[in-house]
């Protein structure tokens, strides 16, 4: 088995790299995921946790895996193969690369669906059909389309068939163009959102559950899910950062740009929890309601708001642009894979991994739509690859990955692309000891309880 020849196309310049690999990490995890999962795991204590993680675990795992990435300059099973046989390492390193593209994949099937469901309130509101909605209509709105298997369905199919189409393209005329507009107009969208809450009835409620950290409320389970919302958030452990850091010129700084990637994706998922929970409160909903959380609170803000149906559409087309540009990237390993190992085009590796990932999304559809839906131990289809991708895969990529850059690759190598200086021994201990370790005895302590 020879290795591949690495790719030619490259980012144009430090911004379309950074663009695109906010576009890849600013998604439905940060507007849809993280509100309900701190609103699920206790507010403060949990949105700080997640950001201990994010710090001191993501952002050196982000820049490794950026490193891996720019040195194979190929897919991720590749480009880790190429970066084991620098280091005279086992070969065995690539399955990284597998558990990566298996996770991305997994991912997808479910993340389609969700964004099939920001679909579709897009067109409820450009409709005007969510005009005049208060706290029972909306809840009315989001329970219909949840028992609907068909529409969630149609949907889906929608948002995956709009993803292949961009994936099936080269990558400056796909994924550059979209991300380039579609992030500064999400962040102000969000902006007008948080101003919204700020004048609103439970805005100071709203905050000191965000901001005021009740630790007795944080369990061994909730910290593993925080970091798995890290790793999520950030889009790391599975090679999407590394499929993108293959495209990336030695030139630019790894470091930096990662610094503006995951402060970015902080950011947006921090102006979300705040768009929302102030919303939560003033109209006596539930913080812990699960998955539906944007979609039963964000529309009652919309119609209060004047020029509410306007800018209530413009925000859920935004959502489903940050969910296509990330839904590019969870698929890009699979792509990368197809079109360099077993030489089919972008095209026909599209119609095919977009094919099977639509099949296994119909799944997630039935856990929601269904009132008795097949669980294992206690989760339905949809919970289930959702704790075994980001709770699991993904953090276990996360170290692999940090133990390999760590500990197997030359140093010299690493240093010469990161160009640390004198800080190289912090960015030592947090990527051979803080993420390593600290993932894997939360593993380990969650996964005893469960
Ligand atoms: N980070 C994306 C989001 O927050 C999801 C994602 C996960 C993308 C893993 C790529 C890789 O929505």
């Amino acid at each position: 088995m020879s290795d591949q020849l690495p790719h030619k196309a490259q980012w144009s310049s430090r911004l379309a790299f950074i663009l695109a690999a906010s576009g890849s990490a600013i998604g439905l995890g940060n507007i849809w995921k993280f509100p309900y999962l701190l609103g699920e795991h206790g507010g403060g204590a949990f949105v700080l946790v997640y950001l201990i993680f994010v710090l001191f675990v993501g952002l050196p795992i982000m820049m490794a895996e950026t490193v891996i990435g720019r040195l194979g300059k190929q897919n991720p099973v590749n480009s880790m193969r190429s970066a084991a046989k620098k280091a005279n390492a086992s070969q065995n390193w690539q399955l990284v690369g597998w558990l990566g593209l298996a996770a991305g994949f997994l991912i997808l099937s479910y993340y389609s669906v969700i964004a099939g469901w920001s679909m579709a309130y897009l067109f409820k509101m450009a409709g005007g059909f969510l005009a005049n909605t208060n706290a029972l209509t909306s809840q009315q709105t989001f329970e219909e389309l949840r028992k609907s298997a068909d529409v969630q369905i149609v949907w889906h199919t929608a948002f995956m068939i709009s993803t292949m189409l961009i994936v099936s393209r080269e990558l400056s005329t796909g994924i550059e163009r979209v991300t380039g507009l579609m992030m500064p107009a999400l962040f102000i969208m969000l902006a007008t959102l948080d101003i919204y809450a700020f004048s609103s009835d439970g805005f100071s409620q709203g905050m000191q559950f965000l901001f005021e950290p009740d630790f007795s409320k944080l369990t061994g389970e909730s910290l593993l899910i925080a970091l798995g919302q890290a790793f999520f958030s950030l889009g790391l452990g599975m090679g999407a950062i590394m499929a993108y850091g293959a495209y990336l010129p030695d030139r630019i700084s790894i470091t930096r740009s990662t610094i503006a990637v995951a402060g970015a994706d902080t950011l947006v998922a921090l102006m979300a929890g705040i768009a929302i929970f102030p919303i939560v409160f003033a109209n006596h909903l539930e913080p812990t309601m699960g998955p539906g959380l944007i979609f039963e609170t964000l529309p009652i803000a919309f119609s209060k708001m004047p020029g509410g149906t306007l800018f209530g559409s413009i925000f859920f087309l935004l959502v489903f642009f940050a969910a296509i540009t990330s839904a590019v990237a969870l698929i890009e390993p699979t792509i990368a894979w197809l079109t360099e190992r077993m030489d089919v085009s972008r095209a026909k590796a599209s119609v095919w991994a977009g094919s099977a990932c639509w099949l296994m999304g119909i799944g997630t559809v039935f856990s929601f739509s269904s009132e008795e839906p097949t669980r294992w131990s206690g989760r339905n289809f949809y919970e289930l690859i959702d704790f075994v991708t980001s709770d699991l895969m993904l953090p276990i990529g996360g170290i692999l990955i940090a133990t390999f850059v760590g500990w197997i690759l030359k140093n010299e190598l690493i240093e010469e692309e990161l160009e640390l200086g004198n800080r190289t021994i912090i960015w030592h201990g947090l990527i051979r000891y803080v993420a390593p370790l600290s993932v894997a005895a939360i593993l380990l302590s969650a996964l005893s309880l469960i």
